[in-house]
């Protein structure tokens, strides 16, 4: 169980968790200074004998802390520039009078049970029993703005959740050019860097690289999280493994802009900073006022990184999403884009949905090009009503009739986004992104719309919300955003606001997925953006789960799902079966790997059915069967990678229930090698004691053989499982499930 002390004698706070400490100081300068973070410690009233306030005598450096330090060799919690600290600073503000020169000092705190919402942001939530906050209140002399720092523990694998809210109760505007949602100060550079960056149809790619003197960092100016690269990112040891070792993850739970950064010193000590990136961010903050931050969840394992992803996921699903989906089942869909992409009408999506109902399909899916007359991208987002060529008996019409068959309906959705050709612009110029004397930028030839305008956001809502109440049974939407923001202005706001743009866009996206979600609170909604350019754990709060990639190929979606994985739930991950070739690669693949591969998440097909022999169309009805009996597992269970696609052709992970019954194992191979003995893989989270067989054979095995032995992937094996046709040559998967018969 964790606790938040705080010690009067020695000023210290201790944030303890069942296996991490998190301790910070007051300094006798009044500022927060930072002590540790790592594995859990006992309590003690005093730990000031680990805090030696460095005087480089015979440095030309020595900036008198109090006769003791420069802030400079100090491990601060929140700092400011421009005193004797020459670090990044987490906070910028600019004065009336030109000043950039703050100092916080403590004034006051409280530990109190639970926590509060962020306003107008998604935030992660908790009870009285799972969350305790500590707030520190620090204020500046001389400006009067007050700073709140809030650090919530929540017992879930001792995630601690970050944020600060700034007060202005001086009597002049100041300008806050920099806002972070947290900082740490370690004392050392021994870690590896992994990053999760990439573009359209590759997302989230894997890169580890040791710190180095300089700052290394992450960003996104794109008025998205963006797939250039996710809010997160992981610092680790050297030796750390998927199984061994120490490790650090730090998670913006936010949609937009953001930067996470490693500033390593001279001296070796490695800041760690994530939050709103301050490139380009300049927000007016009158007398009374407040700015608060969005949130960052931080994760400390002594144990490896599959320990450190299922903190994660454990979070995700406890803390963060939507309660009602988190543990619900979710539809097994066909989606038409891949299939038609616009060139479709009733008669073609009524095959395509008795086709997929055939096989056991749930949900119908409609994608981009029901409404106005959008026979490409060139045309129509904003005009929401559907287009009567493709739909002549209108869009209820179809829902009802793919309804009547037994399926789900759900419909694709671009709200943020208008086309010049529409009469939305036509008759509202104004309502884009743009600065005012230039000519704004198309981008897959349509605009932005300006979300920072709650006008333009509560009238494109009423047209979403219209089409979805009149449309009688839509149950899930796919949410998508297909281009960045450019010429990042509003022409609603004055000169002095405009660097405010790119986060109240953000304000404003948050305020629509917020009507929604109260007007229709059990729509399914999937988040998309140009696939996965905008996986976060701020849409997550709203959208269960998101597409993860406008790549559909079974091989590189291992890569794009393998990195996905490692701080999001495969319950969050939407994966599906395309066609082969491929579109996007052109790669031909068996229908089992694009299965095998989208088994390891929210499960769905988008290819055209009605093509396809009665023999692939039998195969798919069994790999849904297999679904449907897993996907409770998949959605709940403890996921693991065993073998990672970026050390060799092979990939493997698996997922195990929480009670240690029931495991599935994903095992894939990209090019076969030549004259190879077979792989053995082990398999991890089983209990030692209990007896598994393995599904498909007669074999049994304890926990303890598999997880510390393992299991070959030989020729045998193939035999028995009846696949051993199935295993030679290029891209193969396997998939083994065992099932406990002991207890
Ligand atoms: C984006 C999405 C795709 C599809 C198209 C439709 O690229 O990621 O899944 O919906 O838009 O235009």
């Amino acid at each position: 169980m964790g606790q938040i002390y705080f010690e009067a004698g020695s000023q210290q706070f201790h944030i303890q968790g069942e296996n991490s400490s998190y301790i910070m100081h007051i300094l006798p300068s009044g500022e927060l200074g930072h002590l540790y973070y790592g594995k859990r410690i006992e309590h003690q009233a005093d730990f000031s004998q680990q805090f030696a306030p460095y005087n480089y005598g015979m440095s030309r450096d020595i900036f008198p802390l109090d006769d003791s330090a420069a802030l400079d060799f100090v491990a601060l919690e929140y700092p400011t520039y421009g005193t004797s600290d020459f670090r990044q600073p987490a906070i910028e503000v600019r004065q009336c009078n030109g000043s950039r020169i703050v100092k916080f000092v403590y004034e006051s705190h409280q530990i109190e049970k639970n926590k509060q919402p962020i306003e107008a942001m998604p935030s992660a939530f908790g009870t009285d029993e799972t969350v305790i906050t500590l707030t520190i209140y620090l204020t500046d002399a001389v400006t009067k703005l007050r700073l709140a720092l809030s650090y919530s523990l929540f017992m879930t694998g001792d995630v601690i959740t970050r944020h600060a809210k700034i007060e202005n109760n001086g009597v002049e505007s100041v300008q806050l050019l920099r806002f972070l949602s947290m900082n740490i100060d370690f004392d050392t550079k021994a870690y590896d860097m992994m990053t999760f960056t990439g573009s359209w149809i590759r997302e989230r790619e894997l890169e580890v690289a040791p710190l180095r003197r300089g700052i290394q960092s992450i960003s996104s100016s794109r008025g998205a999280s963006s797939a250039t690269a996710n809010p997160f990112f992981v610092l680790k040891g050297h030796h750390t493994t998927d199984f061994h070792g120490e490790a650090y993850g730090f998670n913006l739970m936010y949609s937009g802009n953001h930067v996470g950064q490693v500033e390593v010193t001279p001296y070796d000590q490695a800041r760690v900073q994530q939050g709103v990136n301050y490139f380009d961010f300049n927000w007016e903050l009158a007398p009374n006022t407040s700015f608060q931050s969005p949130e960052v969840a931080i994760v400390y394992t002594a144990d490896g990184l599959n320990d450190l992803t299922q903190t994660y996921h454990d979070f995700y699903r406890e803390h963060m999403i939507n309660q009602y989906w988190v543990k619900k089942e979710r539809p097994i869909l066909i989606n038409n884009w891949e299939a038609t992409y616009f060139d479709f009408d009733e008669t073609k999506l009524l095959e395509l949905a008795k086709k997929a109902k055939a096989v056991g399909v749930e949900l119908f899916v409609l994608d981009d090009g029901w409404f106005g007359h959008r026979d490409s991208d060139n045309s129509s987002l904003g005009d929401w009503y559907y287009d009567p060529k493709k739909l002549p008996y209108g869009l209820k019409h179809l829902v009802d009739q793919i309804t009547d068959l037994g399926l789900q309906f759900g419909l694709w959705i671009e709200p943020e986004m208008v086309s010049p050709d529409s009469d939305l612009y036509r008759s509202h110029p104004d309502w884009i992104i743009c600065v005012s004397d230039r000519t704004p930028t198309q981008g897959r030839n349509q605009y932005v719309l300006d979300f920072t305008n709650n006008e333009v956001v509560d009238t494109v809502y009423e047209m979403i919300a219209k089409v979805i109440r009149e449309s009688g049974d839509i149950s899930y939407i796919k949410w998508d955003w297909n281009r960045p923001l450019t010429e990042i202005g509003s022409l609603q706001l004055p000169p002095q606001k405009q660097q405010e743009v790119a986060h109240r866009y953000v304000l404003g996206l948050y305020r629509f997925y917020n009507h929604l979600m109260n007007d229709f609170p059990h729509l399914l909604v999937e988040g998309c953006a140009s696939g996965g350019s905008r996986f976060d754990g701020g849409i997550l709060a709203y959208s269960p789960q998101i597409w993860a990639s406008d790549d559909s190929d079974a091989v590189e979606r291992l890569k794009i799902q393998y990195g996905t994985s490692f701080c999001y739930p495969l319950s969050t991950i939407g994966a599906h079966v395309s066609a082969s070739p491929n579109h996007q690669v052109h790669r031909t693949t068996s229908l089992k790997m694009r299965g095998d591969v989208a088994f390891f998440g929210i499960f769905g097909y988008e290819l055209d059915l009605t093509m396809l022999s009665e023999g692939e169309l039998t195969e798919i009805a069994a790999q849904i069967t297999m679904y449907k009996s897993y996907r409770q597992l998949i959605i709940t269970g403890d996921f693991s990678r065993i073998l990672s696609p970026y050390d060799s052709n092979e990939t493997a992970w698996s997922v195990v229930d929480k009670s240690k019954t029931k495991a599935i194992v994903g095992y894939y191979r990209t090019l076969a090698p030549a004259y190879k003995l077979p792989t053995r893989i082990k398999i991890p989270q089983l209990q030692p004691e209990m007896i598994y067989t393995l599904k498909g054979t007669k074999r049994t095995y304890r926990g303890d053989e598999l997880m510390n032995w393992g299991i070959e992937l030989n020729l045998v094996l193939f035999e028995e499982l009846g696949i051993l046709g199935q295993m030679s040559g290029d891209h193969v998967s396997l998939i083994l499930a065992f099932d406990c018969i002991t207890r």
